[in-house]
């Protein structure tokens, strides 16, 4: 059964949404909970992993018997993957990564002007791209037959194709080895306690569709496919 098939393996888990700072009190966030990421570390941990979770922003508690690493920005979050994969058998990026950043922090807090020829005066605010951690860590691994790389993706079905056919292009153009779709829209997934998705994989296996069903659920389902592809000790 599942009860200790991740024994002796090291599992790597980013969660939640990074925040990128503009000045001392305000960021860019965004709506990830880091249910699906936290659960996926729990998960892991009950199978008998050494459990790394690197987490952003989350509405959940980091689960028990899991070490935990503290981020807020994606390029904190990058320099802590990136550092710590190599050591890995699975990386998941469950993390909800911003892509982009303000391109400029102001050391001070961006005050109102009181101008009163130009009463409605407001600053502009530039972004800049993050870098894509998931890439970077595929790139990184080069000729490695470790660690196993898993990806997730929100996607919207839409008029140039649906979830699956959006999912499979993002597993191609990523290179991770499994990615989890997962579909989003209005009430669905950011928050909420279930999930519906499919694990898509790169070696040709059909993909496996899990939930409805609790994240923790979902969870069990990713490790069922992750561990007969995890490289044998
Ligand atoms: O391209 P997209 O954001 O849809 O890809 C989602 C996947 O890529 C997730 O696994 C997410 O953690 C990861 N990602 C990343 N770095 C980014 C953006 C997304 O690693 N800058």
């Amino acid at each position: 059964g599942r009860a200790a098939d991740l024994a002796g393996r090291r599992v790597l888990v980013s969660a939640g949404g990074t925040r990128e700072p503009l000045d001392p009190v305000r960021y860019l966030g965004n709506r990830s909970s880091g249910k699906q990421g936290v659960a996926l570390a729990a998960a892991a941990a009950d199978r008998g992993a050494e459990v790394t979770l690197v987490a952003a922003s989350t509405d959940v508690p980091a689960p028990v018997g899991v070490e935990v690493v503290r981020v807020e920005t994606a390029l904190e979050l990058q320099a802590e993957m990136t550092a710590r994969a190599p050591q890995a058998d699975v990386v998941v990026m469950a993390a909800a990564v911003a892509d982009f950043r303000p391109a400029e922090y102001a050391d001070a807090k961006i005050k109102k002007t009181h101008d009163p020829a130009d009463p409605d005066a407001a600053p502009t605010i530039r972004l800049v791209r993050n870098p894509d951690i998931l890439a970077g860590l595929v790139a990184g691994r080069g000729a490695a037959t470790a660690p196993l790389i898993v990806g997730f993706a929100a996607e919207t079905g839409d008029a140039s194709g649906s979830v699956l056919e959006h999912g499979r292009a993002k597993l191609e153009r990523k290179g991770c080895d499994l990615l989890v779709v997962n579909e989003v829209g209005v009430g669905k997934t950011f928050g909420q306690d279930t999930n519906m998705v499919h694990v898509l994989s790169r070696d040709g296996a059909a993909p496996v569709p899990a939930g409805p069903a609790s994240k923790r659920e979902i969870a069990d389902t990713i490790w069922d496919v992750v561990g007969p592809r995890l490289v044998s000790a």
